[in-house]
């Protein structure tokens, strides 16, 4: 998608921000690459009352595209856009990145993408936000601790419910 109507996807959606506290509304607006074309998805912050449980415009978007994604499929996210619509036109750069979470969350699904931040002149990529990210290897599929139930396995409420695993 073009750099710029991702940012105005990144704008619009930040019109729909919950940001009573902070009245700082911020948008995203995230495309995935898929054998079937592109995918898009956007996000915008939602605050708590308790400050701490507000959850970021780029983690909505994040989170909202992975639905999208088809079971089984790869991800690949190619492009994020970032708009803070509140920031004063001479805000600095700083006032307009992703924040410290985000960056791990974007490092963790998009570690590829081409970064566009509204306001800010040059497009960035996951080392300019998140210099030596924290990754972990990925296990194999056969090694996750979950069992899976065959389609069409029946199970019998006992061993439903017994049967919890993390
Ligand atoms: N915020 C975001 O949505 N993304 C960021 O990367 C930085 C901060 C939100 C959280 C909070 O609702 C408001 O901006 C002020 O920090």
């Amino acid at each position: 998608m073009e750099r710029e109507d991702l940012l105005a996807a990144a704008r619009a959606a930040a019109e729909h921000a919950y940001a009573p506290y902070s009245r700082f509304h911020v948008g995203a607006a995230a495309v995935m690459e898929t054998p079937e074309g592109e995918l898009v998805a956007t996000g915008a912050n939602v605050e708590n009352a308790s400050y701490g449980l507000t959850i970021c415009a780029e983690r909505v978007a994040l989170a909202s595209l992975f639905q999208m994604l088809p079971a089984g499929a790869t991800p690949r996210v190619i492009q994020v856009a970032i708009a803070c619509i509140d920031a004063p036109e001479d805000a600095s750069d700083e006032a307009r990145v992703p924040c410290g979470a985000c960056r791990q969350w974007l490092a963790e699904l998009a570690p590829e993408a081409i970064y566009y931040v509204d306001g800010v002149a040059r497009d960035l990529a996951l080392p300019d936000l998140l210099p030596l990210a924290f990754q972990l290897k990925r296990k194999p599929r056969s090694q996750r601790a979950r069992a899976r139930v065959e389609p069409g396995a029946s199970r019998s409420r006992h061993s439903a419910a017994s049967s919890k695993s993390v």
